[in-house]
């Protein structure tokens, strides 16, 4: 409790405070009085950030002894390194709301909370990692990017530093299919294979349309979110045809083409069904990440026991 509420007594007065530092854009700090419903649906979309960005390793991971160069090896690790950073980061913020990440980690082991979709495609070879990096990141800074200026400080602090690394991760993404571009036909083949898989669940990441997004209306109205799926889902779209364009490369979308008119480009149909198949976990490797995702925590188990044993005899020490 900060100290003007100090002096406040009644739910109401607490509800306008609240209600006033939103409309004047001034940023919710962990000690504030916040609505439980507004803590609820961070901890909801931090803990679910900070799982994707924990699962997203693993398909990364998968090619880091198979990189085609040392250089390529260093850059992949100091990727994956950094993904684990961001959701270290994110589990911290989480836990300014009082939840713990113990809690909310056992409840993705469980199925209870969700990661993204993204993560539930396999990677098949080297281009999907340079697209991942391009394509994956260049979606996650979008998203990120107005979640800098999220009403909830923590959140939005945490932000800054994390869209930093994303903007590394997409252009050493971009750097490696740029390479594979102006390389052999079986190179050019392999990096178009790779963007007809992931261009759309790329645009899945940014969620549901806004007509079938059910949180998106609140987390609007408290500044949580500052754009809608769909306004970011056309922002990474504008940004990224460009890119392909300069790649030489085309979308496994027959309707995209720039409209002059709006200033945007026009795209298909997204596949909902395919969207929701893979967030109710019918994706290709939903079970094979949550059984990866078990193993480490169940294999990791001496590391935590060895770590708490550590600290209570420091604690023993200092008392
Ligand atoms: N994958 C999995 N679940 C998804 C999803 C997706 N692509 N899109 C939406 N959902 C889920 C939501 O979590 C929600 O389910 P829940 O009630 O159980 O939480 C439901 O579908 C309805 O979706 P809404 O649009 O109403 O939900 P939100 O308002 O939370 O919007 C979001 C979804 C845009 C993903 C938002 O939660 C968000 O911006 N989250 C923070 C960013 C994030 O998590 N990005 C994921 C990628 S992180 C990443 O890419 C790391 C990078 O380093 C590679």
């Amino acid at each position: 409790m900060n100290h003007q509420e100090a002096s406040m007594t009644t739910d109401a007065q607490f509800q306008q405070h609240f209600d006033d530092k939103i409309a004047a854009d001034i940023s919710i700090e962990a000690k504030d009085w916040m609505p439980d419903a507004y803590r609820r649906n961070l901890i909801r979309q931090i803990g679910q950030h900070a799982h994707s960005e924990v699962v997203g390793m693993l398909p990364e991971a998968n090619w880091l002894t198979r990189a085609p160069s040392l250089r390529r090896k260093a850059v992949l690790l100091a990727k994956v390194q950094d993904e684990a950073g961001h959701g270290l980061y994110l589990y911290s913020a989480a836990e300014t709301l009082g939840c713990t990440r113990q809690d909310i980690y056992q409840k993705m082991l469980a199925g209870q909370m969700k990661y993204s979709s993204i993560f539930n495609y396999p990677t098949l070879n080297w281009a999907d990692i340079g697209v991942i990096g391009w394509l994956v990141d260049g979606a996650a800074i979008v998203n990120q990017v107005a979640l800098c200026r999220a009403s909830y400080g923590p959140y939005a602090r945490a932000m800054v530093k994390i869209c930093k690394e994303e903007s590394f991760h997409q252009r050493q993404g971009y750097e490696a299919v740029m390479v594979m571009a102006q390389g052999s036909e079986a190179q050019k083949a392999m990096l178009q294979d790779a963007i007809n898989r992931f261009w759309w669940p790329a645009l899945m990441m940014f969620g549901p349309s806004d007509s079938d997004s059910p949180h998106s209306a609140q987390s609007m109205a408290w500044k949580i979110k500052r754009h809608s799926n769909d306004e970011l889902r056309q922002k990474f779209i504008d940004n990224t045809v460009p890119q392909l364009d300069a790649l030489g490369m085309t979308a496994p979308d027959a309707d995209l083409a720039w409209d002059g008119a709006s200033g945007h480009y026009r795209f298909g149909e997204i596949d909902w069904a395919e969207l929701n198949e893979v967030i109710q976990g019918r994706g290709q490797c939903n079970h094979e990440r949550l059984q990866a995702k078990r193993k480490a925590w169940d294999e990791g188990s001496w590391v935590r026991d060895g770590a708490m044993a550590h600290a209570s005899k420091r604690a023993a020490n200092a008392a």
